[in-house]
């Protein structure tokens, strides 16, 4: 018998029959590690990224800049990734395919990430050996192990000694920039600069779909700060916020328990070193949350010495539970210290410190800076994943209703008797007032419905007889399958309220009884 589908092979089926996303490439056999989004799933992207905007950066007032992708040799030399960007892999002898040695131990050796983290090439390659793990694809045996950077790397221009990557993270484009930037900004500390873009990451064998991309959109937010002055002003905000917690002291036991505790409780106990740490982490689980992600459905990892990237001083990774991977990041959160200014200003001669006043005259520094770092795609993928639910034999995506790609649909109740005419109207009232809408007249209604439920549209708009007569609507709520009746005229407003998380679906007119 067929193993029943987990979540991810429903939400990539109902991915690709909908328009929300699927493997780049297919018509020529496809290429790991790419997808691509449809019609739905663009505008669901989109919809995060202002959600993001809206809740993770206005609030502090950071500003954002777009940077090229492509970078020289030079820029990724001095920040250390030239060195350290790089993931072991092993060789089929027959087959000649690569794979990523440290998930080959994880998947068929069920070590975790720390222990495998820990391992030289030499104690991978014995692991590999002792454990007998052969080729996924041929059953072969592996060769030696050996080092692979993982960044694109391209010439720019024709000339073959110009070397440049692909930006494996959207961060340096920001300390590069970092003196104009500040500059513009008046020179004013602590400052947050983001930045939402592609990232390019060279993956040895990507099989997670959106999870593991070669290309993929990066949100970096680097918070500049005073190092003699790093409190956080609004830490209070937060400061009675839970996080669920796997300490780097746990991680290693067998069956590592969960710390569970306030952000107050983790700054005292030294749990979290950096007061804005703190508080970037604790927004991010309250984004989890409006995103769908329950509380018991997210952790914080401590990251120790071994396992954090080059730049940091302290880290932590933001997971979430998904069917099919288990625990998985989504953000990362990090001190970095004034590790990247000082190496580019150290590489490039130019001066990257701030300047304060002081008693004696005033001293120049080189700014500290807090990142939390989110991966936009694995966001979007968690959403879908944690929208979806069946209702008796249907298939609804419960998304939030801020993110849904399509606010509502227009359903003339059938194609004639001046409906169509009346619907169309309908449609171009509200499109005139902003709404993004789905219009659907093939089928029962019954059908439209169902098609509507499972591509996420909040509420549906029927045209029906009685509104010839009166001008009021029927609005079907997608969840709850509720309905109401209201006037037409009355509708753009409401659902301006609505969608702002002002009213309830409720709130949008007569509840009627069935
Ligand atoms: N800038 C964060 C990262 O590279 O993961």
């Amino acid at each position: 018998m067929k193993p029943p589908k987990d979540k991810y092979e429903i939400v990539s089926e109902m991915g690709k029959r909908r328009g929300y996303f699927w493997p780049s490439y297919e018509i020529y056999g496809g290429v790991g590690g790419f997808i691509t989004y449809g019609p739905l799933g663009s505008a669901l992207k989109r919809n995060l990224e202002t959600k993001f905007r809206k809740f993770y950066l206005q609030p502090l007032a950071i500003v954002e800049i777009e940077s090229p992708v492509i970078m020289p040799g030079t820029v990724l030399e001095a920040s250390g990734h030239v060195e350290n960007f790089k993931e072991p892999t092993v060789g089929c002898v027959k087959c000649q395919r690569k794979f990523r040695a440290d998930h080959l131990l994880q998947e068929f050796g069920k070590m975790t990430d720390t222990q495998t983290e820990k391992l030289d090439l030499d104690a991978v390659m014995e692991e590999i050996q002792k454990l007998g793990i052969k080729c996924p694809d041929c059953g072969g045996d592996f060769n030696k192990a050996e080092q692979f950077m993982t960044m694109f790397t391209t010439t720019i221009g024709p000339y073959s000694d110009s070397i440049g990557y692909g930006r494996p993270e959207a961060a340096q484009g920001i300390f590069v920039e970092f003196k104009r930037i500040f500059e513009s900004m008046r020179n004013r500390l602590p400052l947050g600069v983001a930045q939402i873009g592609q990232a390019l990451r060279n993956e040895i064998s990507p099989r997670q779909g959106p999870v593991r991309l070669r290309e993929f959109t990066i949100i970096d937010i680097e918070f500049f700060l005073d190092p003699e002055d790093k409190k956080c002003l609004i830490i209070n905000e937060v400061e009675n916020e839970t996080l669920r917690f796997l300490l780097a002291e746990n991680k290693q036991k067998e069956n590592p328990e969960i710390t569970t505790m306030t952000i107050k409780e983790a700054l005292t106990k030294g749990i979290i070193q950096e007061e804005w740490l703190a508080y970037f982490m604790a927004k991010a689980k309250q984004l989890l949350i409006l995103l769908g992600v329950p509380e018991d459905k997210q952790r914080f990892i401590e990251k120790l010495d071994y396992e954090r990237a080059h730049y940091s001083k302290q880290g932590f990774d933001q997971e979430v539970y998904l069917d099919r991977w288990g625990w998985t990041e989504v953000s990362g959160h990090n001190y970095r210290t004034d590790f990247d200014l000082a190496r580019h200003m150290n590489a490039s001669g130019v001066d990257l410190t701030a300047f304060k006043e002081t008693e004696d005259g005033g001293k120049r520094f080189v700014p500290h800076v807090i990142e939390p770092s989110f991966g936009l795609d694995r966001l979007v993928y968690t959403v879908l994943e944690y929208a979806y639910n069946k209702q008796g034999k249907r298939n609804v995506l419960s998304l939030p209703r801020d993110l849904a790609p399509m606010h509502a649909s227009v359903f003339p109740l059938v194609n004639k008797d001046g409906l169509m005419e009346k619907a169309d109207e309908v449609y171009h009232m509200l499109a005139d007032s902003g709404f993004v809408l789905n219009w659907d007249h093939s089928g029962s209604i019954g059908r439209r419905y169902a098609r509507a439920d499972e591509v996420g549209i909040p509420i549906g708009i029927t045209v029906d007889y009685q509104t010839l007569e009166d001008n009021t609507v029927t609005l079907r709520d997608r969840t709850s399958w509720t309905q109401v009746r209201t006037k037409l005229d009355e509708l753009p407003e409401l659902l301006c309220n609505y969608f702002a998380n002002k009213i309830d679906f409720n709130g949008l007119g007569t509840l009627i009884e069935r």
